[in-house]
């Protein structure tokens, strides 16, 4: 099939026919591996392949637990788990210079450094490859493990052994520390890709993309000897677990890795300040085209380490590192038509269908235009000429119209009922999306949510891919999640038969239902997220479960604190980052009978596991509650926040009963009179540190 058919595929078609592509490739995958029985000729084969593999490239988040990535897959395993000394993290973006200068500002009002204070920042190219970590002990290389989910990744140790055969990666080396972890990049060159991809052809092997899927291909194989028969490289450029030394400072650390005889990039800067960092920026991106090597940024990092660790990390990125992004590529097109897709939580979101056009090396032919308000602000209309952009791995946007060709004639008109199920659309106040008020019984909706409840970070089933949602949904097995657990029973008392459809079969019903019994105990903070409540992620999920503890206290405190003004609405907005915004969607979905009925039915069904205490280790004030007031003097108050959280303590807005530690200091008004009239125990920012050991 073509590109163009590809890059025309909306992210929810992508979905559905990666699952179903998948499931194909790995049923094939079987039959040929294990039970050395082909069910279709190679090229069929292949072309399914490939497509999965271009699907994935364009919608790279689908790309995870793929058999694109077990290229012939002969052992039904995979690979070995590996825990990481130190998480793999990621990095914040920036896009514009204003990101840059922000980011250099923030991290002088974090540290409370002088004006005059010039922070040295080291830029490196940023690589596109995958990043992978080496573990040394006493200078020798013991294992090899790729990123996974940043805590684990897969062990790909004898794999890497071929790079070191190959002198590309030592295998030991002097004075080296206890133990280090050594960070980087493994990919292959422009030149290396475009031979292997011509060899691959001729051998009427698979093709590969592009030379970040070359080299993720090439390293995650199960089969080592073909992890030698590929042209791997690799650039260190950071470092997880260490005991030992190794200097003072990045720039001396990327020393030590040279001596040590790592490859190093060459384009590597010591940079003083965002000025200088934003030219080396502009330099190395005017030769970008002319390296042998793909990168889409600079990375820049702080290059002190005692400064590094005070700034420390938010969430999943570093606070002293950033990644600067190339711009995004344009291009300009005729939009051909507005179509409104609707969303888990019922928002509808105008989709643009554009003529093809190439955008910087991409087919691009739908592109978001996000709402209402920035059709109307843009003046967009079918027929005009536009602007499309895609930087990285976001959808592509129509960013304005090209206002001197022909336009189009009539002005867009948002609809006013749900093109899925036909209720009412509404706009609630202060708010730019328009929703569909068909809540639950609206299809769209439905599958969506469902979407969400099985997927990866919530309850992760297997099988419950996106054509199987759609099956079940409309052949009415399924409706609200609790029903995904209650399937098993219904098939088997009712008179119809799942086994008995076409594309199901009594192996494929026995593995699903398999996948969903193994998922009916499930943590708190996942079973949050997977209700897909507004506003409600990952971290906010994780903090409500650390602060409540137990399902039903969950359940119990939200319904307490749903008329608002009392003293269970107020210890919801003082847990970090929960707002009146984000606590008036959690209050908005308990006020609702349906989403209470549905949310105590799918409790029934399953255990939900209590949530761990906030890091449970021997820390004095693992698990306290904190409010700081007051001026600081020793550190910002962002770096206290961030220290104490790094200690299990909960840094909260506001004074309560349940405050453990009120740190105030000079200037503290309100929130001190308030803790001194509830008894609490108050502390100077000297007692504070004493108790947090300095
Ligand atoms: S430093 C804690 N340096 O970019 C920071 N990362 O978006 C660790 N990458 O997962 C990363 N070139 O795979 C760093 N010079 C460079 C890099 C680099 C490429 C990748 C890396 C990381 C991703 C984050």
């Amino acid at each position: 099939m073509s590109q163009i058919e590809i890059a025309s595929l909306t992210p929810f078609e992508a979905r559905a026919e990666a699952s179903a592509l998948r499931e194909k490739l790995t049923r094939w995958d079987l039959a040929y591996h294990q039970a050395d029985a082909p069910e279709v000729d190679d090229s069929t084969y292949d072309s399914a392949r490939r497509r999965l593999l271009a699907i994935e490239e364009r919608f790279p988040e689908l790309a995870r637990n793929s058999p694109t990535a077990k290229i012939g897959a002969p052992v039904a395993d995979g690979f070995g788990k590996v825990r990481h000394g130190v998480p793999m993290l990621s990095l914040d973006n920036a896009f514009t210079e204003d990101d840059v200068r922000e980011f250099e500002n923030r991290i002088r009002r974090f540290l409370a450094l002088p004006p005059d204070q010039i922070i040295a920042f080291v830029a490196e190219p940023k690589i596109d490859g995958l990043s992978i970590s080496l573990r040394y002990e006493h200078g020798r290389f013991v294992r090899a493990a790729t990123r996974g989910d940043g805590a684990e990744g897969e062990d790909v140790t004898a794999n890497v052994r071929t790079l070191i055969a190959k002198g590309k990666i030592p295998e030991s080396f002097e004075a080296a520390p206890d133990v280090i972890e050594i960070r980087g990049e493994i990919y292959m060159t422009k030149a290396d890709f475009l031979a292997l991809n011509q060899a691959q052809e001729t051998a009427g092997d698979k093709v590969f993309a592009n030379p970040r899927n070359a080299a993720a291909g090439s390293l995650r194989q199960l089969d080592s000897a073909i992890t030698a028969s590929r042209p791997l490289s690799l650039f260190a450029y950071a470092m997880g677990e260490l005991a030992g030394d190794v200097g003072a400072s990045h720039s001396q650390f990327l020393d030590r890795l040279r001596a040590w005889g790592f490859p190093v990039n060459d384009r590597i800067r010591q940079c003083l300040g965002a000025d200088e960092l934003l030219e080396h920026y502009a330099a190395i991106g005017a030769g970008r085209a002319n390296l042998d090597y793909d990168i889409d940024g600079v990375v820049y990092k702080v290059d002190r380490f005692d400064w590094q660790q005070r700034l420390g990390f938010v969430s999943r990125s570093p606070r002293w590192a950033i990644a600067h992004k190339f711009p995004a590529e344009q291009a300009t097109t005729v939009l051909e038509k507005i179509e409104i897709q609707v969303g888990r939580t019922g928002a509808l979101t105008p989709v643009a269908h554009l003529r093809p056009v190439n955008v910087g090396g991409v087919v691009v032919s739908r592109a978001t235009l996000h709402n209402a308000d920035e059709i109307e602000r843009k003046g967009v209309r079918v027929g005009d000429t536009v602007i499309v952009q895609r930087a990285g791995d976001v959808i592509p946007q129509v960013v304005g119209v090209v206002a001197d060709q022909p336009r189009g004639e009539t002005d867009f008109v948002f609809p006013a009922t749900c093109p899925v199920c036909g209720s009412h659309v509404i706009q609630a106040e202060g708010e730019v999306a328009r929703r569909c008020s068909g809540g639950l019984s609206c299809g769209a909706q439905v599958k969506e949510r469902l979407r969400h409840f099985v997927s990866r970070n919530a309850f992760d089933i297997e099988g419950l891919g996106d054509e199987n949602i759609e099956f079940l949904v409309d052949g009415g097995w399924i409706k609200a999640p609790a029903d995904i657990f209650r399937l098993e029973a219904k098939n088997s008392q009712g008179l119809q038969r799942l086994q008995n459809f076409k594309g199901w079969g009594e192996k494929k019903v026995a593995k699903l239902f398999a996948a969903i019994a193994a998922r009916n105990t499930i943590a708190l903070e996942r079973f949050i997220f997977a209700l897909g409540i507004r506003q409600v992620g990952e971290a906010t999920a994780k903090r409500l479960a650390r602060h409540y503890g137990t399902f039903q206290s969950w359940r119990d405190s939200m319904l307490a604190a749903v008329p608002r003004e009392n003293d269970a609405y107020h210890d919801l907005i003082s847990i970090e980052d929960i707002g009146p915004s984000v606590a008036g969607d959690i209050l908005a979905f308990f006020a609702e009978d349906h989403n209470l009925k549905a949310l105590d039915d799918l409790a029934e069904q399953i255990t939900i596991e209590d949530a761990q205490v906030i890091e449970a280790g021997d820390s004095p004030v693992s698990g306290k509650s904190v409010v700081f007031t007051g001026e600081l003097v020793a550190m910002t108050r962002a770096e206290a926040k961030a220290r104490a959280e790094s200690l299990g303590a909960k840094v909260v807005g506001s004074v309560s009963k349940k405050t453990d530690y009120v740190v105030a200091g000079p200037g503290a008004g309100s929130k001190l009179t308030q803790a001194e009239s509830l008894g609490l125990t108050v502390l100077t920012e000297q007692q504070w540190l004493e108790l947090i050991g300095g």
